[in-house]
């Protein structure tokens, strides 16, 4: 079973306009509604592929049972806190234009301390039992910066391995635990590096180096770099990952589907390469839907011979 973590989680609600015009009245032609989080699509992408997984966090209000229907009818088990405040919603625009989408993101509801420890005893009971516990996103207001390096000691004190998706201080923070699997994207690898990488070299070097800073022996970095694939370096070498070529509509939650593809591929046994593939195919199968969806089973297959994997 793998135990997906999401403090933040999200409704995105997404409005779809011909020609967005701020300060005048925009016909609306369809809106999208999903649920949204880090940890929450890698639960989604894990469930598709057949695996076990509960989905813990905190939710809140309206809001919230709209989150749990979603998990309801993908197969997530839902393990969440439910808090006082009420889980954000997050709106965005699109409109026909090559534009990026506007967006709208709201902070999340007021986590006390309280709730801080619902959420700590919540993780301690149901990690006894997972074989990962995967830690995604961004932290609501109230919870500090070192919540996922807490977490992380929770879960390791049981024998549990530890994912790490994180960004800026809160992956920094993180990194203490020596946790088993990070994936940053290239910005938040250079960013907890504090240098830039650019070239192949920079990217491979960047990645024998945190997989050195969290300990080393059985572990994996993966620095995934959207259509350019990702970087893996674990106890067999460091690997450069390939990513089919697709026509990409949108990769929102590419990263997030991408570990649900490694975790997938650890907990039946793969070698670290064939986990990769996996990785590479469910962040491209995801990159083939539109705005917020993720990818399916049947399209992660079909990606999947497509994905390679060579010694760097
Ligand atoms: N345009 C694309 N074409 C093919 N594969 C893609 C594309 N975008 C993403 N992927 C696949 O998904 C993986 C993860 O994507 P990316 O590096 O964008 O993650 P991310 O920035 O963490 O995404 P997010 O945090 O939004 O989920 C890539 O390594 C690649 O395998
Ligand atoms: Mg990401």
């Amino acid at each position: 079973m793998v135990l997906t973590v999401t403090l933040n989680p999200c409704v995105d609600f997404l409005l779809r306009v011909e020609k967005f015009t701020p300060n005048d009245t925009n016909r609306v032609k369809a809106c999208e509604k999903d649920a949204g989080g880090k940890g929450l699509n890698t639960s989604r992408v894990f469930a598709h592929l057949g695996g076990v997984t509960i989905a813990t966090g905190f939710l809140g209000g309206p809001t919230a049972a709209f989150i749990r229907h979603v998990m309801d009818l993908e197969g997530v088990v839902d393990g969440f806190v439910t808090v006082k405040g009420e889980t954000r919603t997050n709106f965005s625009v699109e409109d026909d234009s090559e534009n990026p989408p506007t967006t709208f993101n709201q902070r999340g509801p007021e986590i006390s301390a309280d709730e801080w420890k619902r959420l700590v005893a919540k993780v301690e009971t149901l990690s006894s039992k997972a074989e990962w516990v995967s830690l995604g996103g961004s932290l609501p207001p109230g919870v500090e910066k070192n919540a996922f390096y807490e977490l992380a000691k929770i879960a390791q004190k049981q024998g549990v391995k530890v994912m790490i998706d994180a960004d800026g201080e809160v992956l920094s923070e993180g990194l203490k635990a020596n946790p088993d699997f990070i994936k940053p994207n290239g910005p938040e690898a250079a960013r907890v590096l504090g240098r830039k990488l650019e070239s192949d070299e920079d990217y491979l070097g960047a990645a024998k180096e945190l997989y050195q800073r969290i300990g080393g022996g059985d572990k994996y970095v993966v620095i995934s770099r959207g259509a350019r694939g990702a970087i893996m370096a674990c106890k067999d070498g460091v690997f450069v990952g390939t990513s089919p070529n697709i026509h990409p509509k949108s990769t929102i939650g590419s990263g997030d589907s991408m570990i649900a593809g490694m975790l997938w591929g650890h907990t039946n046994k793969m070698s670290a390469e064939e986990m990769l593939r996996y990785g590479l195919a469910c962040g491209a199968a995801t990159a083939l839907t539109d705005g917020t969806a993720i990818g399916d089973k049947a399209t992660i297959e079909r990606l999947l011979p497509e994905a390679k994997v060579a010694s760097a």
